[in-house]
């Protein structure tokens, strides 16, 4: 079964953000929103730390927060009821994982069934977890990347959305590699909640992603 997320009444994408740092990648969606190049209404942002810089960002943009205390994490399923909760009840339609470093569990996934978007700094299933762009560079790969997927209960997989290399060039340091990784994250997100606003991403059973021509 394949279901295509239609958008037919060019109504902006309504999404939730969930965040766990300084929410340069929200800012960049909030960005592309303000530029006109991103059909979408950011309802809720959502940080599983309360002093994430990116609450700041979102606040200063005049967006709804709720941040969580790592506290309420003890109990993983209680903390993602509560965030779908949190979500439903600000309408969100998709869930975009912006720099969110906890699982999201079924809790979640199950209120938004391929409907929860991650952004992953390297070329999945490459350097999966919290330390991707660093095992990159230190295992001397000469290409690394970005992914944005769909999630599911097993971290960092999903069906693959969209990928943009980035090259690690002999003078790099890990700082001036993570720097080009997020200026890639950076565009390739908001061009990915973009395609889905327009209702061209397809999820097919096989779990493969199909990016369909311009309506
Ligand atoms: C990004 O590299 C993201 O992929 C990772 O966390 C980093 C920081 O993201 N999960 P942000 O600046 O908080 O958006």
């Amino acid at each position: 079964m394949s279901e295509q997320f239609s958008n037919a009444s060019n109504e902006p994408l309504k999404i939730g953000v969930l965040i766990s740092g300084s929410g340069s990648n929200l800012q960049a969606l909030i960005d592309a929103i303000q530029a006109g190049n991103l059909n979408a209404k950011i309802e809720i942002v959502i940080s599983s730390k309360p002093d994430a810089y990116g609450l700041q960002r979102a606040q200063k943009a005049g967006i709804q927060t709720v941040s969580l205390n790592p506290s309420v994490y003890a109990n993983e399923r209680v903390a993602n009821s509560l965030i779908a909760e949190e979500l439903q009840k600000a309408g969100a339609e998709y869930v975009i994982m912006a720099g969110y470093m906890r699982k999201v569990t079924e809790e979640i996934l199950n209120a938004y069934p391929d409907r929860v978007v991650n952004l992953h700094p390297a070329l999945l299933p490459s350097f999966v977890g919290a330390h991707a762009i660093q095992d990159a560079f230190e295992s001397g790969v000469k290409v690394t990347g970005v992914t944005v997927h769909f999630a599911n209960e097993e971290y960092d997989r999903g069906p693959i959305i969209a990928q943009r290399a980035v090259r690690i060039e002999e003078e790099d340091t890990l700082e001036s590699l993570e720097e080009r990784i997020h200026e890639v994250e950076h565009v390739l997100l908001p061009e990915v909640v973009q395609l889905i606003a327009e209702g061209r991403v397809e999820v097919t059973q096989n779990r493969t992603v199909a990016i369909s021509q311009n309506s």
